[in-house]
């Protein structure tokens, strides 16, 4: 009778130990979280299609920042929800829109405990829904409205700015259009903010994963789909090339979203550009699932949320921006862990 010489079991056969050779592991240090700001409300609405999360009114957005800060989450995204769209989607870049207005107000409560992070994009802010200008081209006869790249450029740079003078540090720019970030570069540049870093949304890929996000935060383009300007789910090689693009522009963070149906790219990025630190966005979709399977009691809530998140850091994501961010910190600090159960 022959006996196994290598024996992987001798490593797990008590908690201890399994934690001690443990390759993966998440704290609320490694955590992005995700608020929307939303204008003209005075009272947080939950947000249906992502139970547990909620639009913030300005007036009370520091209820939510405070939790994060309590349990150990610095860093925050914000989103913001206008009262008024228009074709340019101008209260994108107005110093008085409500973004602008939260980052004043975040940081004059929190001062630097808090990493303020903005998304940095035009979908919510124009009536068409769609990420950048909507241009109606016509040749030899036929007319289409296309997304027109380069005269975007410019809004995405002021909105950065306005962002900047607010006091942001971190502009999230998620429009994918080419050329963003050299855009937003320059003009942070010339506006002084050299030290304003940028995350970008490097390879971002047109999912159908953002369905509750677009029913929270009513960006759905009005017409038509994302398709020209985000990534096919098909290609995982093309990421390559969009964050590379996007490290020559400047680029500080690099980010790939969504997260989970794209663990591939997310360790093809980090194997190819280990030096830069790299971000994965566990998206409304991902999330939502969840929630839904574990009120239905498909699944065990908080255990499926702790393999998630570490198996996006496996993955090889040095940062997870994640609407669990704050539950999964407060079990954390609970002592409750992903082999404690
Ligand atoms: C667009 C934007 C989207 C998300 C964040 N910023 C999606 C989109 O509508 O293309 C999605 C985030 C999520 O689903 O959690 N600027």
């Amino acid at each position: 009778m022959s006996f196994p010489y290598l024996r992987p079991r001798r490593l797990r056969k008590n908690k201890y130990l399994r934690d001690l050779v443990a390759e993966t592991r998440i704290s609320p240090r490694d955590f992005i979280y995700p608020i929307f700001v939303k204008e003209g409300i005075s009272e947080p609405e939950e947000i249906d299609a992502m139970p547990g999360q909620y639009r913030w009114p300005l007036e009370k957005v520091h209820e939510i920042v405070g939790k994060a800060l309590d349990v150990g989450v610095h860093n925050i995204l914000i989103f913001g929800i206008p009262s008024e769209k228009d074709e340019l989607g101008s209260s994108a870049y107005s110093s008085d829109g409500i973004v602008q207005k939260a980052v004043r107000k975040i940081r004059k409560e929190f001062g630097n405990e808090v990493v303020i992070h903005t998304d940095v994009c035009l979908c919510h802010y124009t009536s068409h829904g769609h990420c950048g200008l909507l241009t109606k081209k016509c040749r030899d006869g036929f007319c289409e409205h296309v997304v027109d790249n380069d005269p975007t450029l410019e809004l995405l740079a002021k909105v950065a700015v306005s962002h900047a003078e607010a006091g942001a540090d971190v502009v999230a720019p998620s429009s994918m259009m080419d050329g963003m970030v050299r855009a937003i570069r320059e003009a942070l540049d010339r506006a002084g903010f050299t030290d304003v870093a940028i995350m970008s949304y490097a390879a971002k890929y047109a999912s159908a994963f953002y369905g509750p996000f677009r029913a929270a935060a009513d960006n759905a383009p009005a017409h038509g789909d994302r398709r020209t300007y985000q990534m096919d789910p098909r290609n995982g090689e093309e990421a390559l090339k969009e964050v590379n693009l996007d490290i020559e522009e400047g680029a500080d963070i690099l980010m790939v979203k969504p997260a989970l149906s794209y663990l591939d790219v997310i360790k093809r990025v980090k194997d190819t550009f280990p030096y830069y630190p790299l971000a994965a966005y566990n998206v409304s979709g991902e999330y939502s699932m969840v929630k839904f399977a574990a009120r239905n009691g498909l699944v065990d809530e908080k255990k499926i949320i702790l393999e998630i998140l570490h198996s996006i850091r496996r993955a090889g994501a040095d940062i997870v921006i994640t609407y669990h961010a704050i539950e999964a910190s407060e079990w954390l600090k609970e002592g409750l862990d992903i082999d404690l159960f």
